[in-house]
């Protein structure tokens, strides 16, 4: 596969920062729950160097996953890192001792936060940092967000983070966001049949900001869907890989972080790159979403 060929380029707005539009998600690098390490370190080790082989430049991580096992395992694997890599971390949490998702929005706990990213990604300053919103967890709530946010933009300044981003929150907090601070990318829950930012999408691609998918495949629970299935079949794809394209095909601002702790499906995710969706089939795939909510798209 050549590298072209991961769903073409973007820069991020403002930046010198251009990636292929599929990247990977580390997520699921650390072990069950996210929490401790995998149950195979050198698997780990060898998916991200597959994906960087083949062209992946944007690895989407944390230091809450594992926690700091993840960005451990991205270090061992890729330090020190092809000038052409953007990693994209994330802030909003801590973990408890039994693996708990605890909120960490204070000055002290943010800043900490970096320094921890820095540490064990082994990096001076990080490319992007998204805060994760305080308000909403699965779905993102109202209520400001700027507190935390020029807490980031302080460390912007420090050159610690070069660019920000925000992650779990409302067009409302994207507006405010945009207030204090250059937004580089937006991270929100979205796929085939979760569609709630179909609006902001849009929206985010006129001004040229990343919109990037969270679950792009469904999450713990990959997508499962009887017309998925069908379309895939027609077009010689795997459900996947049919989920991944309809994102590509989606808006040209869609970057792609598929997680996976599998060569086999991280090839498989790669090549969804070269599916061409014709309108039918995207017209088709559009129902999904709406027989899943009728109450919202019908
Ligand atoms: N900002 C946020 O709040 C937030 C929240 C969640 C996630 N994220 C980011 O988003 C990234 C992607 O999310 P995610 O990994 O949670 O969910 P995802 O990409 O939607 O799905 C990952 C799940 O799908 C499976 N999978 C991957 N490729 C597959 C394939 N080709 N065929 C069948 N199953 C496949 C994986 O299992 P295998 O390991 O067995 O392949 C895993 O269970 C994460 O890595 C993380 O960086 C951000």
């Amino acid at each position: 596969m050549s590298e072209a060929k991961l769903g073409g380029r973007f820069t991020f707005p403002g930046t010198s920062l251009t990636v292929n539009r599929v990247g990977y998600g580390a997520m699921q690098l650390a072990g069950p729950g996210v929490f401790g390490p995998p149950r195979d370190r050198d698997a780990a080790v060898a998916v991200l160097r597959e994906a960087v082989a083949a062209g992946v430049d944007h690895i989407d991580t944390s230091d809450f996953y594992g926690p700091h096992v993840t960005n451990q395992i991205i270090r061992e694997a890729l330090h020190p890192y092809p000038p052409e890599l953007t990693i994209v971390t994330k802030i909003s949490a801590r973990r408890g001792a039994k693996g708990e998702w605890i909120p960490a929005f204070s000055r002290e706990e943010l800043t900490q936060a970096v320094h921890d990213n820095l540490r064990n990604l082994g990096l001076d300053a990080l490319d992007v940092v998204n805060l994760r919103s305080m308000h909403g967890t699965e779905e993102p709530a109202e209520g400001s967000i700027e507190a935390p946010l020029a807490v980031l933009a302080d460390l912007q300044r420090q050159g610690l983070v070069r660019h920000i981003g925000v992650s779990n929150v409302t067009p409302a907090q994207v507006a405010e966001a945009r207030g204090i601070a250059d937004i580089v990318c937006v991270q929100n829950r979205y796929n085939l049949a979760f569609r709630h930012d179909d609006a902001l999408i849009d929206q985010l691609a006129a001004e040229g900001i990343a919109y990037v998918p969270w679950f792009p495949l469904g999450g713990f629970s990959p997508l499962q869907s009887s017309t998925l299935s069908a379309v895939a079949s027609g077009v010689g794809a795997t459900p996947m890989q049919v989920a991944l394209a309809w994102l590509l095909h989606r808006s040209p601002n869609i970057l792609l972080i598929p997680g996976t702790s599998s060569l086999a499906h991280l090839r498989e995710n790669l090549a969804a790159a070269e599916l061409e969706l014709s309108p039918e089939t995207l017209a088709e795939l559009d129902g999904i979403a709406a027989a899943a909510e009728p109450e919202r798209h019908g």
